[in-house]
This record gives C-alpha cells, structure tokens and sequence, in this order.
C-alpha cells in the first residue's frame, strides 16, 4: 500500500483576460476526486513543519494560492520527494496513504487545501513510526 507513485503536480486550468486571472478548481475533473471539504494555512513561520501526518482515507490537493511554501512527500520505505508550490495555478495532489510535511512558509503563503473526505481525526495517522510499521505491514 504505497501511493507515492501517484504524486503529481496538477496545472490548473485558467481563464485570465485583462481584468485579471482566474484559476478554475472543479472535482471530479481539474481536481481528481469530489471535493469535501476545503481548508486554508496562513501565517505559518518559516521555521514551522505542519503536517506531519499520513491519512488512511483522505486524498488532497495543495494549492499556494499567494506566497510559496514546500512539501516533502515520504512513502514510508525509505523515499521522498520535496515538491515547491509557488504559483496559484500549480497545485500537488497527494493520493491516501502517504506521509506529508509542510514548510518553508513564506510570509504571504496561503496554502489552499482540497480533501476529498470530511474531517476525521481517526482517519490521521501522526506517528511516522506507526505510518511506517503499517506500510511495512501492507507490503507482506
Ligand atoms: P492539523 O491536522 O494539526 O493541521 P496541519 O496538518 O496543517 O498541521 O489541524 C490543526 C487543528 O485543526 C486540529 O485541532 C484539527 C483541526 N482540524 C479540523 O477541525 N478540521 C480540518 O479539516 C482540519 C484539517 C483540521
């Protein structure tokens, strides 16, 4: 059960003319899952690591609608990838299952958060040791 493989970056769709630009997010097709629930970090210092958690259920998409922040994606065997977010039409979707870090906020981050669940804290899986154990586990 390692979805690492599914991270990508997503180039959203935008409809700018000379009044100003417009980024479109719709679920079920920009966005690869109905959207539930949506959720916004700002005014995170730089030195703050968020995150740090897996989700059993949940799939999101990240988006830095202002400002830049990175994400460092870990699969639990022993590989990473750090992804920046810099642009308000760039987002990174995160498939269930893998373990994710936000940081290097920049003052103007806004971090736009997509989740394809409504909350539930016992979907959060908080201890990268047990997010690693039940890895090694699928795995067998
Ligand atoms: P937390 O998961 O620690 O945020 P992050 O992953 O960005 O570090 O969430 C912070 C608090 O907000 C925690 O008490 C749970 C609560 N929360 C909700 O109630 N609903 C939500 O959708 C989210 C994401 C968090």
């Amino acid at each position: 059960m390692n979805n690492i493989d599914q991270v990508r970056m997503l180039e959203l769709p935008e409809r700018g003319d000379e009044r100003g630009n417009l980024v479109i997010a719709e679920g079920g097709s920009d966005i690869p899952f109905d959207i539930q629930r949506v959720f916004y970090i700002y005014g995170s210092d730089p030195d703050v690591i968020r995150g740090c958690h897996a989700n059993r259920v949940s799939e999101v998409v990240l988006i830095n609608v202002a400002g830049s922040s990175k994400v460092k994606v870990l699969d639990g065997e022993g590989n990473e990838i750090v992804y920046s977010l810099n642009r308000p039409k760039t987002g990174i979707y995160l498939p269930n299952m893998v373990w994710k870090e936000m940081y290097d906020f920049s003052a103007d981050s806004v971090l736009l958060c997509l989740a394809s669940t409504h909350y539930d804290e016992t979907e959060y899986i908080r201890d990268l040791d047990e997010y690693k154990k039940i890895i090694k586990e699928s795995a067998q």
